[in-house]
């Protein structure tokens, strides 16, 4: 057994080939993650002492990175006592993840490759979750993908998704051609360290591409709702796409007052917002970045463009946080 130690003093105990990232969540601590799958780099974390051992291929890593000493914590395990350079979330509530049976209550098409499916939860069951967060559904044969919740409330007991299909997706293949109403279903979560840190005299960026609006459809809903002092100094969303009916939601309607930007990556005549990519665009925006938050989520492309651009031009890197929609499919 090996001791993990983070730089802010807090340690847990790591034991033979438990991931770095679990043994810390058993010992009740918070590290930040979103894949669990060695693809999105949210748990990066850098080795400061000792060694750690490869559970599998941490492909979000550059190479530079892997020379530098950082480490994946969901794909490592502690072959000795180690120290890790992370942010630990402290001691914010996380409702812990449970599975849970569900049937599907709609299914309704967004855009010729975008479902909308809301999951129906048994009226006893008990679920709780922060905007931002996301579920893993389990389909036909166990089959097992990751989808952000676009809701933000349990209130009704169900559950909104945004699904995008993906060429010869397994999971994919099941949402848009066999799914039916009432069909029976697992969902395991919520999952993810997505979700809005501090609000209150922020200015707060969202950046999505695709189906990366659905959390933060969920964050504007819940900030909607934030008393005054807790209030953003100011809130605004762009929303990448490349064909008109990319932008499948009213998001003006739900950013209520705030500032809403689609952004296209291809000229399309009559589509109101601007050209280009939402992480150039940001960078018109913005002159002082001391009180800017930015919270990207969807492609995997966008979001590394999207930091080292936002980094480069002064944004803090503790100030950005993102969940990108890589492949959820475990190896
Ligand atoms: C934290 C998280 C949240 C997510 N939230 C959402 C969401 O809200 N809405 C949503 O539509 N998707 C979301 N995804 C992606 C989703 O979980 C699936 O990976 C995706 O829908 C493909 O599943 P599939 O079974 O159809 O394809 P698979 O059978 O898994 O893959 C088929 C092929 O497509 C490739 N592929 C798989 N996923 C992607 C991808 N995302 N981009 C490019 N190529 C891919 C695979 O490498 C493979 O070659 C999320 C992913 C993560 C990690
Ligand atoms: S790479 Fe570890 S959580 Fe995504």
């Amino acid at each position: 057994m090996a001791i993990a130690k983070l730089a802010g003093g807090r340690q847990f105990q790591v034991e033979g080939n438990t991931s770095l990232l679990d043994a810390a969540t058993s010992s009740g601590l918070r590290l930040p993650y979103s894949c669990r799958t060695g693809r999105c780099s949210t748990c990066k974390a850098k080795v400061l002492n000792g060694s750690t051992l490869p559970l599998f291929d941490e492909t979000g890593l550059t190479s530079e990175e892997r020379n530098e000493g950082w480490i994946l914590t969901c794909a490592r395990s502690a072959e000795s006592d180690v120290e890790l350079d992370i942010e630990d979330l402290g001691n914010i509530p996380i409702p812990a993840p449970k599975t849970l049976p569900c049937r599907i209550s709609l299914l309704e098409r967004l855009a010729t490759d975008v479902i909308k499916v809301v999951l129906r939860l048994p009226p006893t069951a008990k679920f709780e979750f922060i905007p931002g967060q996301y579920v893993d559904v389990i389909g036909p044969g166990g089959i097992r993908r990751s989808y952000s919740l676009a809701n933000s409330s349990f209130a009704e007991k169900t559950l909104e998704l945004h699904i995008r299909e993906v060429d010869g997706g397994a999971m994919s293949q099941y949402w848009f051609k066999q799914a039916k109403i009432d069909d029976l279903l697992r969902l395991n979560g919520p999952l993810g360290t997505f979700w809005l840190r501090d609000t209150t005299n922020i200015d707060i960026f969202f950046l999505a591409t695709g189906t990366g609006i659905a959390p933060v459809k969920s964050m504007l809903e819940f900030i909607a709702h934030l008393p005054t002092e807790k209030k953003p100094s100011s809130v605004t969303v762009l929303w990448g796409g490349r064909k008109p009916d990319d932008f499948y939601l009213d998001v003006s309607r739900i950013a209520g007052g705030h500032n809403y930007i689609p952004v296209q990556s291809r000229a399309h005549e009559g589509l109101a917002g601007k050209q280009g990519y939402v992480q150039h665009v940001m960078l018109d925006l913005v002159s002082d970045w001391k009180n800017v938050a930015v919270y990207a989520c969807g492609s995997d492309a966008m979001i590394h463009s999207a930091k080292k651009t936002l980094t480069e031009a002064g944004l803090p890197a503790r100030q950005f946080y993102s969940d990108a929609f890589v492949c959820s499919a475990r190896n």
